[in-house]
């Protein structure tokens, strides 16, 4: 299948918001098995049992009602955490993705297109922002919202998007590419280290609560690589 990596279109926009809410909202389920299968929260869902048996006067149904009332928490609390930073996202930078990404040159958004059936269709995306260190010196590039469709993966298609933004940013002369991932988004934390990003720390500035994040049993990642400035430069 020929792919077309080519810029961010209006025409492309309830395809690109699809793609990038299917790709984080796919979490949702695989983190709440991790979450409930963790040794501390089996110990929890048995003392919600237990404490609903006895408060209960033994009956199983209220035990059932107190265990599936912290199963439930549990649920809720993964789904906040993917679902909530997609509602963020969709209104913040993916609610006008080329006033956002198209309106300077240190910013860009990319998507990958295929022709199938004879119809375009957006197999991929990609973005990148251009950004001020803190502590002035050297621009930096900060990798958003890869998401590749689960009918094209497995195929290199998110090495080749990842690629395009390591190209641009060196072309922009940025010192390096940043950027933020969860423990749960292990095949995205996997394509990043096969692209020779490290594991720099994990950011304070969460937008969930620490209860949350304890809750859901998610780290926050903050990844970097390091670019060597291209030869013409
Ligand atoms: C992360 C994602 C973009 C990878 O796309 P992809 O097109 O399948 O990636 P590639 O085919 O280019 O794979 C490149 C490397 O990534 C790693 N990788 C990709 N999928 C993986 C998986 N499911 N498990 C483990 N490693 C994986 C492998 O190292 C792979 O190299 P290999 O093929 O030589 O083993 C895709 O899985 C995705 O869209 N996930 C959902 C959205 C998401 O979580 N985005 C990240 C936001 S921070």
């Amino acid at each position: 299948m020929h792919i077309l990596i080519r810029k961010f279109q209006p025409s492309d926009h309830e395809a690109v918001r699809a793609l990038f809410r299917d790709g984080i909202q796919e979490h949702i389920i695989p983190s709440f098995t991790h979450a409930i299968s963790q040794p501390l929260h089996i110990t929890v869902t048995l003392c919600f049992f237990t404490v609903g048996y006895i408060l209960g006067g033994g009956s199983v149904v209220l035990a059932l009602l107190a265990g599936g009332l912290w199963i439930g928490l549990l649920y809720y609390c993964c789904y906040e955490f993917y679902a909530g930073y997609v509602r963020l996202k969709l209104n913040t930078d993916m609610q006008d993705i080329a006033g956002f990404y198209l309106s300077s040159p240190d910013n860009c958004f990319w998507v990958a297109e295929a022709e199938i059936n004879d119809q375009p269709q957006i197999m991929g995306i990609v973005a990148v922002e251009g950004k001020e260190p803190p502590d002035g010196g050297q621009k930096c590039g900060e990798l958003f919202r890869m998401s590749v469709s689960s009918a094209s993966r497995h195929t290199g298609l998110g090495s080749q998007l990842g690629q395009t933004v390591v190209n641009f940013c060196k072309e922009r002369g940025f010192s390096k590419i940043v950027l933020h991932t969860s423990s749960t988004q292990s095949a995205a934390v996997a394509l990043y280290y096969k692209m020779g990003f490290k594991l720099v720390q994990t950011p304070e500035e969460a937008e969930a609560p620490w209860w949350f994040l304890w809750l859901v049993r998610v780290s926050l990642l903050r990844m970097e690589k390091i670019l060597q400035p291209c030869k013409d430069m």
